[in-house]
């Protein structure tokens, strides 16, 4: 499928829009100072899938995840802005994300997966 562009200018801070690539939900999320704050004081120690805050975005973009969209049990939609980490809970058997994504409550097994994107310019970016 062919890369896609997606303008970050419209998105508000803690604003969960959400794109379609290949077929598939993307995430694409505009953490609050606190949500960035938050998840970058998180210890490894407290996670299923441990995973740095540098390593769920991309260097100098701090405030942007984007993500897949489906939850790594069985792919069900995890609901924004809900549970107990900042993030997503899945409706289906109650795994919780934070707001970078990470895993923070079972059964899902992995972290949101991170597509390949990258930025174009602050305010635009290139998934693909
Ligand atoms: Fe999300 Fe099972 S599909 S917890």
């Amino acid at each position: 499928g062919a890369p896609l562009d997606v303008d970050l200018s419209p998105i508000q801070d803690g604003q969960i829009v959400n794109v379609f690539w290949r077929g598939k939900l993307i995430f694409v999320r505009k953490l609050t100072e606190k949500e960035v704050t938050d998840m970058k004081a998180v210890p490894l120690s407290e996670m299923i899938d441990p995973a740095a805050f540098d390593t769920r975005v991309k260097k100098g973009h701090d405030q942007w995840l984007v993500s897949y969209g489906n939850c790594t049990h069985l792919g069900c939609v995890p609901i924004g802005h809900s549970g107990n980490y900042e993030g997503w809970s899945c409706p289906c058997h109650g795994s919780q994300f934070d707001a970078v994504g990470r895993v923070r409550r079972g059964p899902a097994p992995t972290n949101l997966p991170i597509p390949p994107y990258a930025f174009e310019s602050d305010t635009k970016i290139k998934i693909g």
